[in-house]
């Protein structure tokens, strides 16, 4: 891992977690706060039902919270989403977007998820925008282009960031999409080939500023390999799933980065 990025644990909760749930939160929090050595941000996102919730138990215990997604709009007439100044409201200080399951389950473009990640920063949270390629890409040796494309075109330009720091208003994950949730994860090798290239593109993009953008990786991360991944360089976090949702498998992440 970079030594001179701070690190960012981040927990997807996905659409699991009901108000019993809470008590994986209450431990997380009270081992932290047992043990405040820990070296990186750590960040939960549980499903908008329990976002205040969440953001008054973590503040216990210097954890962050986040939302999972957000409309490209900040308040009207559209029944049954949530806007991010909704969640910025409830705590957020970052909001997933652009996440594999909300593209292919909603269709989402990469234009969309461009407006959206705007919409959080405007509200003052800092985006998450996840990108990554499906296992037939990877086969056909598309991950890079396909990975530069959703780049492109999801993240917001500099303009966009106007007097903001950069580096605190934009964190990338790079979550292969054949990874999440399956068990499989991708080489050492691979991993490190793909996060150097997105450090590329953010110099390209952002110019020094790209140096200190984190670069998260998600897809089956868990105990057992997290040390291996984030010991890989231009590996800044993580993004995790499955392994979020148990306080015990979450800090044995936190530990290892
Ligand atoms: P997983 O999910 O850790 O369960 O693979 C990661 C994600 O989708 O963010």
């Amino acid at each position: 891992m970079n030594d001179e990025i701070r690190p960012l644990i981040a927990g997807n909760w996905k659409m699991n977690g009901l108000s019993a749930d809470l008590s994986q939160i209450r431990s997380l929090a009270l081992a932290l706060r047992n043990d405040p050595a820990h070296r990186c941000d750590v960040l939960i996102c549980p499903p908008a039902t329990l976002l205040a919730q969440t953001t008054r138990i973590c503040l216990s215990g210097a954890i962050i919270s986040g939302g999972q997604d957000c409309h490209t709009g900040q308040h009207g007439a559209h029944t049954g989403d949530i806007s991010a100044a909704m969640l910025v409201d409830a705590g957020a200080s970052y909001v997933i977007v652009g996440h594999s399951e909300r593209r292919s389950d909603h269709g989402e473009t990469d234009g969309l998820v461009n407006a959206k990640a705007r919409a959080a920063m405007e509200a003052g949270a800092a985006p998450i925008i996840c990108v990554g390629e499906t296992h037939a890409e990877r086969l056909g040796a598309l991950a890079m282009t396909v990975v530069e494309k959703q780049l492109n075109g999801s993240v917001p330009g500099p303009e966009a960031f106007e007097r903001r720091v950069v580096a605190k208003n934009l964190v990338i994950a790079y979550e292969p999409v054949w990874a999440i949730g399956t068990g499989l994860v991708p080489g050492l090798e691979d991993i490190a080939v793909m996060h150097s290239a997105i450090r590329d593109w953010l110099f390209e993009r952002f110019g020094d500023e790209g140096a200190a953008v984190r670069i998260l990786y998600g897809g089956s991360m868990k105990p057992a390999n997290a040390k291996k991944i984030l010991s890989v360089p231009h590996v800044n976090g993580g993004l995790v799933g499955g392994a979020s949702l148990k306080a015990e498998d979450f800090l044995a992440i936190i530990r290892a980065a």
